[in-house]
């Protein structure tokens, strides 16, 4: 069975205590109860160090929202992949559906992005999804072979262990609005096939794709259980620790049979 994966991206929110906080009650819980699950924490930038303090010794995996795919140089503004290994990153998410609205981020870029996480150690969340009218149009299968060929382009089979996808319906994320468990499965399916055909049916069969779009402590059971949804990439609910904690344990209890 693929091992859960549960994730907080925790945007552009958090002041340096309130995350050092919410990183400190996470690393707790997850020490004391042990969930057979993998759990990881996206803060931002400024966050990463002392949120890795919080960690220090913890299974919970520090991860980053985004990178630069150059190496370290003249590049105002922006972060390398250096840089987040350096500060005790495992992982990185990339192609968020905002990079991708509010940044201009293309599947070319997406691509450039996850070769270069590779090169400097580090594993990938690959996010992709489809907007609301995408959805409507009955359009959502062909946007999401789009992101996929396009951000998997060059990918071998043998890269994939570094690699998780995110399903994330652009229309659930941050509005309340989820996929039904029954919505999520057929897209997460959709996906797994696409992966068989691309790479080969063991591959995709061993790939972890996280469900994301207003996952919270009362409908993650619902979701996790559906046979091709491997975790959660979680927003909002990962700000507040008894909401991410409590999609960690339903985590947990699917695990443990
Ligand atoms: P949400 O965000 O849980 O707040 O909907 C999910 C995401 O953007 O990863």
């Amino acid at each position: 069975m693929r091992r859960l994966f549960v994730a907080g991206n925790w945007k552009m929110n958090t002041t340096m205590a309130s995350a050092q906080a919410l990183a400190s009650e996470v690393a707790a819980e997850v020490a004391r109860s042990q969930p057979n699950v993998d759990v990881a924490v996206c803060p931002p930038f400024p966050y990463l160090i002392p949120v890795g303090i919080s960690l220090a010794n913890s299974p919970v995996m520090l991860g980053g929202q985004n990178a630069h795919y150059e190496k370290p140089g003249a590049f105002t503004g922006e972060t390398s992949l250096e840089m987040l290994v350096d500060v005790g990153c495992r992982l990185v998410v990339i192609g968020h559906s905002e990079r991708r609205q509010f940044f201009g981020e293309t599947d070319e870029l997406v691509n450039k992005k996850i070769h270069a996480a590779w090169q400097r150690g580090l594993d990938v969340i690959f996010c992709i999804g489809e907007v609301l009218q995408d959805r409507e149009a009955n359009r959502t299968e062909s946007v999401l072979s789009t992101q996929l060929q396009g951000g998997l382009a060059g990918v071998e089979a043998a890269q994939l262990g570094k690699l998780v996808i995110a399903y994330e319906p652009v229309w659930a994320i941050g509005t309340g609005l989820t996929a039904s468990p029954e919505q999520a499965e057929a897209t997460h399916l959709f996906v797994r096939n696409w992966l068989a055909t691309r790479f080969d049916r063991a591959s995709a069969d061993a790939m972890r794709i996280q469900y994301g779009g207003s996952v919270k402590a009362d409908n993650a059971k619902e979701l996790l259980s559906q046979p091709n949804v491997d975790g959660a990439l979680v927003g909002g609910a990962s700000l507040k620790s008894d909401q991410f904690l409590g999609i960690i344990r339903a985590a947990a209890e699917l695990s443990a049979g």
